[in-house]
């Protein structure tokens, strides 16, 4: 059976029933899926019982993003999880944030760029977010997603430097048959903007054999680009290859790269990544 805690007590009055087992932990925002369930059974291989925190966390959404509009489905998300974790964590707001909270926690390194160009503000609520998370929970494992790469290179960077004794576990992206990376969002797409969502990949895929034959990086991102608005998209924000470790930016392909994207199908923003 799965326990449901609401605050940090109580979540560590838990976890402290199940200690010394090793524990693990799957951040997310809720609106589950199978992207998500992944990471859980990720965790699981590396770890005896699986924490799940499940918030929507308003300091990573700027003013006019879609912070009202994120789906929150407690129920059908529990219902995902069966009982894949042993505790899942639902804190509110005023928990995360008491009255008065005033520390906001910045990564430079790889949150310089791609995300941050378009985000500004994005890392530091994650940072801020993920490093209460893991506090709260200390467990010794925690799984993120490729499907946010850049948020992964935050997370491990973050957890490096403030020494949080926690290994930090990157998972593949889940994909829908036709490449479309799950993801809560995609629930804001109409039939039409659909199918042009499902082109991101392909083109990333293109992008990628273009990169290895010509050597021209440039030039496979500026393909790609022309590509993205040929399908429909709205907008791109950015589609760059990088060095993989790092994010930064690299002219030929020497050390494990990525290709990373952002762009709009109508309203909905899309990231995907691939390594090279
Ligand atoms: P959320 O978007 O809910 O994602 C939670 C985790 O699921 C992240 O690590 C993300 O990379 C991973 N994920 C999302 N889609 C995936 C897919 N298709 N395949 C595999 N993993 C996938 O990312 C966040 O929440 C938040 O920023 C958070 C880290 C929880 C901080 O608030």
């Amino acid at each position: 059976m799965t326990q449901v805690v609401t605050t940090v007590a109580e979540l560590r009055a838990a976890l402290a029933l199940l200690k010394p087992a090793r524990i693990g932990m799957v951040p997310t925002m809720g609106a589950l899926h199978d992207g998500h369930v992944s990471l859980v059974t990720e965790a699981k291989k590396h770890a005896d019982h699986v924490v799940v925190s499940i918030f929507v966390n308003p300091t990573q959404f700027a003013p006019n993003e879609d912070f009202d509009a994120y789906p929150r489905t407690l129920d059908a998300d529990l219902k995902k999880l069966g009982d894949a974790a042993a505790i899942v964590f639902t804190p509110t707001a005023r928990e995360m944030y008491p009255e008065g909270f005033a520390t906001t926690i910045t990564v430079g390194g790889p949150s310089a760029g791609l995300e941050t160009d378009f985000r500004p503000h994005f890392f530091a609520g994650v940072a801020t977010v993920v490093a209460k998370l893991l506090i709260a929970a200390l467990p010794d494992i925690a799984v993120f997603g490729e499907k946010d790469y850049q948020q992964l290179l935050v997370v491990k960077q973050l957890v490096r430097d403030l020494g949080l004794p926690i290994r930090i576990i990157g998972a593949p992206t889940l994909r829908e048959a036709d490449g479309l990376a799950l993801s809560s969002r995609n629930a804001y797409l109409s039939a039409d903007e659909r199918k042009i969502a499902a082109s991101l990949n392909a083109i990333l895929k293109d992008a990628i054999a273009t990169a290895r034959s010509t050597g021209n990086l440039r030039a496979a991102e500026a393909t790609a680009i022309e590509a993205l608005w040929n399908a429909g998209f709205a907008h791109v924000d950015y589609i760059a290859i990088r060095d993989a470790e790092s994010l930064d930016h690299v002219t030929a392909l020497e050390r494990p790269a990525r290709i990373l994207a952002a762009a709009k199908v109508g309203k909905t923003r899309l990231i995907d990544n691939m390594a090279i």
